[in-house]
């Protein structure tokens, strides 16, 4: 029976968005997972944990997604190759760089936003206003939480792009103060650990 008030015409480009942000979430989870097993180095314990509450969370939202397509009278797509073929998240190598993995999830995110709009749009044409507020939810929640991602990873330079930067730079330095003028810049824009890997750098050239 058609509980809904909406043709199944009307609903099936919702359905079809909808199956691509399940496709996005599934890549995303282990993707998740990965960074939660594999992390290493000085924030262990706070990403490790994070990183488990943001794989729960993406679990509830997962099957939210999929009883919503069957709510919608349609199928969920349901196997993992299906999942790894039509997924526009991509499935991460194994890391264990903290700050990669940080900025790996909010690339993730960048594209999660994207077919989450697309479903809205879909939804809205159609008239469909479960879907628009259960996934205008999803949307807000998942803003919020890139905005915590990216105040943790910064936007300061990366030590490597410095390195290269002074690098180049080294030959121009006249006098060994303009050197370390510039080495008490890249030490307050820097985190500890990137200020001494950059010493090791400067030491080994
Ligand atoms: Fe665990």
């Amino acid at each position: 029976m058609n509980y809904l008030g909406l043709s199944k015409k009307e609903v099936s480009s919702t359905v079809k968005a909808l199956n691509q942000l399940l496709a996005d979430y599934q890549v995303y989870y282990q993707n998740l997972r990965n960074f939660h097993w594999n992390v290493e180095g000085e924030n262990f314990f706070a990403l490790h944990a994070q990183f488990q509450a943001l794989y729960t969370d993406a679990r509830t939202k997962i099957d939210e997604i999929a009883e919503r397509i069957l709510t919608l009278l349609s199928r969920p797509m349901s196997t993992l190759s299906d999942y790894l073929k039509h997924s526009r998240v991509e499935e991460s190598d194994t890391m264990t760089e903290d700050r990669k993995m940080v900025l790996t999830a909010l690339e993730n995110h960048k594209v999660l936003i994207e077919s989450m709009r697309e479903v809205i749009e879909a939804a809205d044409k159609a008239g469909d206003e479960g879907t628009v507020e259960m996934v205008s939810g999803f949307l807000a929640n998942l803003e919020k939480k890139s905005w915590m991602l990216n105040a943790w990873a910064g936007t300061k330079a990366h030590p490597q792009q410095a390195m290269a930067c002074i690098s180049l730079k080294r030959n121009e330095v006249e006098n060994k103060q303009r050197l370390e003028t510039m080495l008490q810049f890249f030490f307050w824009n820097f985190r500890k650990s990137d200020y001494q890997a950059f010493i090791g750098f400067l030491t080994v050239k």
